[in-house]
């Protein structure tokens, strides 16, 4: 096989966190009268926390200095952790938990490479740690998605060359990113968005080894 290791997004790839991402800045946009909807947060899905602040203020027009966007961006993650801190076991994704075990059972190494800063609160919350043999994630990675940083930084940790890597991405950022890396990437979500992905699946629920080397098969 080609892939040695495979790199997963975590928001809206592992658990079901895209959504409450969206319900924060849509409290936001809405309290500064800024029109902002699903479709609109597509641009926001993979990117940093102040990169999607400012994508929101170009929507409305609005410039603000640095302070003010400082205190939107804690008002924003304090109404997220609100939701995330009563996330449940319910909320990873159909399939993640299964396909990670398959990949780990047949020598493959894991890893999350998400642009989140609140990465190991979920991880912690949902008890998700033993998936991963590595962890890049906000907190240590300077840039942002479409940057392949975090991305070449968790085949870094875990010794594997970015060229036998495989990300599974639902933000097309994100799947910039694998392809800057000069990884394989699968999309999660809808072919419309993740058009540059190598493929496109549905969910991690359709995913599977053999399901892999098909992929591997038709690049
Ligand atoms: C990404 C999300 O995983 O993390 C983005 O797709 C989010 O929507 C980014 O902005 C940063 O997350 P956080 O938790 O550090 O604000
Ligand atoms: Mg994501």
């Amino acid at each position: 096989m080609r892939t040695s290791a495979c790199i997963f997004d975590l928001d809206g790839v592992i658990v079901d966190t895209a959504k409450y991402h969206f319900l924060a800045w849509k409290r936001l946009a809405d309290q500064l009268k800024i029109p902002f909807t699903e479709r609109e947060n597509e641009r926001l899905k993979g990117v940093s926390r102040m990169a999607s602040l400012e994508i929101i203020l170009e929507l409305g027009g609005k410039s603000v200095d640095e302070r003010l966007k400082e205190e939107y961006a804690i008002l924003k993650n304090k109404w997220y952790i609100d939701f995330i801190s009563r996330m449940t076991p319910e909320e990873i994704l159909p399939g993640s938990v299964e396909f990670i075990k398959e990949l780990k059972a047949n020598g493959i190494k894991t890893a999350l490479g998400s642009a989140s800063k609140n990465t190991p609160m979920i991880i912690n919350r949902l008890g998700i740690g033993y998936l991963f043999d590595a962890v890049a994630d906000g907190n240590i990675v300077k840039n942002a998605k479409p940057d392949p940083e975090v991305f070449i930084t968790a085949a870094h940790l875990v010794g594997i060359a970015p060229g036998r890597c495989t990300v599974f991405e639902d933000a097309a950022a994100g799947v910039e990113a694998a392809l800057n890396a000069g990884m394989l990437c699968v999309g999660i979500g809808s072919e419309e968005v993740l058009f540059k992905a190598h493929a496109v699946v549905s969910g991690l629920d359709e995913m599977s080894i053999s399901r892999l080397k098909e992929i591997e098969k038709n690049i």
